[in-house]
C-alpha cells in the first residue's frame, strides 16, 4: 500500500511516501526555520503563509522520488489535523481535501504526536517493528509527553509538561545565550564544550494529588537559567555560555530520563521509542542508549534526526495502518489546534 502524507502542523511543509506503513519511498522537508529566526520563533501568520507557498512544490517533488506518475499509483492519502497552529493545518488538511475530491483516493486525517510515536516503526522496516506496547517519549517545541503507544495511533498518556515544553525551554535559554533560533541544535552544540557540572539547576519536583510522577515542568529550570543563574554556580565553575549550556542541557535531558527509567519500572514494559523534535539530541540519544545497557531485554530505539523532527514520512506510516484498517476520515474533517489530553491544563 503505497500513501501520500501530509505534514503542516508548525514551521516545517513536508511531504512523503510510505509503502505499508514503514518504507520509507521518499520524503520532502521545506524547513521555514531562517525566516522564523528573525523573530526567535515561530510566528503563525508568517508560517501559514510559507505552506501555502511551499505545499505544491513539496508534494510534487515527493511524489516525483518515489516515481509515482499519476494518483491511480497510490493507494490512500494522510495529512496531519491535530494538534498544531490552526492557520498552518489549514494549509495541509485543505490541501490534501483538494486532492482527495481531485482523485477520489481514500483519505484519512491522523494525529501528529501519535505520528511522532510511529516514526519508531520507520527507522528499520527490514527489521522486525518495535512491538507493542511500548512506551514513547514525544518531545518537540510544543509537547513533551511520556506515553504507552497499545496499537498504532494510540497514546496512552502518563505524563505531559505542565507549563512550557522541553523544545521550547531549549529556544528560549538559546535566545538568551544569543545562539538564535531553533536553539535545540544550537545550545546541543555548545554544550558538547562545556561542564555540565558547572551550575546545579533546580529539577522539577511535582507532588500532590492532581499531578502524576511522570509530569514535568521546564519553567522553572528555564527562569534558573534567564534570571537567577550566579545563585546556581558551583564553586569553582567558571560562568561561560558552554557551561550554562551543558548544566541546562544535563538537568533538562535527565528529567526525561528519569521519567522513562520509572516509567518502565512501574509498567514493566522495556520497550521504548522516542520521537518530536529533541529527540534528535545528542544527549538524550546517548541517554537513551545507556537505558538500554542497564536494563536486561530492554529495546529502545530512536529512530534517525530526520524522522525524529516534524516530517511526512511519520504522517504517511500512521495513515497507511490505519487506511489499511479500513479507517476513513470524512471529507469536512476539521483542523484542532489543541489535543485535550496531550497538555495539562487544555480545556477539552
Ligand atoms: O518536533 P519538532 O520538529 O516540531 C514541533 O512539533 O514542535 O520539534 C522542534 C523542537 C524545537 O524546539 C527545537 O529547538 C528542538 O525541537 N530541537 C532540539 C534539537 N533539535 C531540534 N532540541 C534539543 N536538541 C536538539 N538537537
Ligand atoms: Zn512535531
Amino acid at each position: 500500500m503505497l500513501v501520500l502524507g501530509i505534514e503542516s502542523s508548525c514551521d516545517e511543509t513536508s511531504a512523503a511516501v510510505v509503502e505499508d506503513g514503514r518504507s520509507v519511498r521518499s520524503l520532502v522537508v521545506a524547513s521555514q526555520s531562517e525566516v522564523h529566526a528573525q523573530f526567535h520563533g515561530v510566528v503563525p501568520e508568517v508560517a501559514s503563509r510559507a505552506h501555502v507557498e511551499q505545499i505544491l512544490p513539496v508534494v510534487r517533488q515527493a511524489l516525483n522520488d518515489a516515481g509515482i506518475r499519476c494518483a491511480s499509483d497510490l493507494d490512500g492519502i494522510a495529512v496531519t489535523n491535530r494538534p498544531g497552529l490552526s492557520g498552518s493545518l489549514a494549509v495541509g488538511v485543505t490541501f490534501a481535501k483538494g486532492y482527495v475530491v481531485a482523485t477520489g483516493l481514500p483519505f484519512v486525517a491522523v494525529d501528529h504526536m501519535a505520528a511522532h510515536g510511529w516514526a519508531v516503526q520507520l527507522a528499520a522496516p527490514q527489521e522486525p517493528p518495535l512491538e507493542f506496547p511500548y512506551l514513547v517519549l514525544l518531545v518537540s517545541g510544543g509537547h513533551t509527553i511520556l506515553a504507552v503507544s497499545r496499537d498504532a495511533g494510540h497514546l496512552e498518556v502518563l505524563g505531559t509538561t505542565i507549563d512550557d515544553a522541553c523544545g521550547e525551554a531549549y529556544d528560549k535559554v538559546s535566545t538568551f545565550l544569543g545562539c538564535g533560533y531553533p536553539g535545540g541544535p544550537a545550545i546541543d552544540r555548545l554544550a558538547a564544550r562545556g561542564n555540565p557540572r558547572a551550575f546545579s539547576f533546580p529539577r522539577s519536583r511535582l507532588e500532590g494529588p492532581r499531578r502524576s510522577p511522570y509530569d514535568v515542568s521546564y519553567s522553572g529550570l528555564k527562569t534558573a537559567v534567564v534570571h537567577q543563574l550566579d545563585r546556581f554556580l558551583n564553586p569553582g565553575c567558571e560562568s561561560t555560555r558552554e557551561n550554562v549550556a551543558a548544566s541546562f542541557q544535563h538537568t533538562a535531558i535527565s528529567m526525561l530520563v528519569e521519567r522513562v527509567e520509572r516509567a518502565m519500572e512501574d509498567t514493566g514494559i522495556l520497550r521504548v521509542a522516542a520521537g518530536g523534535g529533541v529527540a534528535s539530541n545528542t544527549l538524550l540519544r546517548q541517554s537513551l542508549a545507556e537505558v538500554q545497557e542497564r536494563h536486561r531485554g530492554a529495546r529502545v530505539i530512536v529512530p534517525p534526526p530526520e524522522l525524529c523532527i516534524d516530517n511526512g514520512a511519520m504522517v504517511a506510516g500512521l495513515g497507511g495502518v490505519l487506511l489499511a484498517r479500513g479507517e476513513r476520515s470524512p471529507l469536512d474533517v476539521e483542523a484542532f489546534a489543541r489535543v485535550s489530553q496531550f497538555r495539562r491544563g487544555t480545556p477539552a
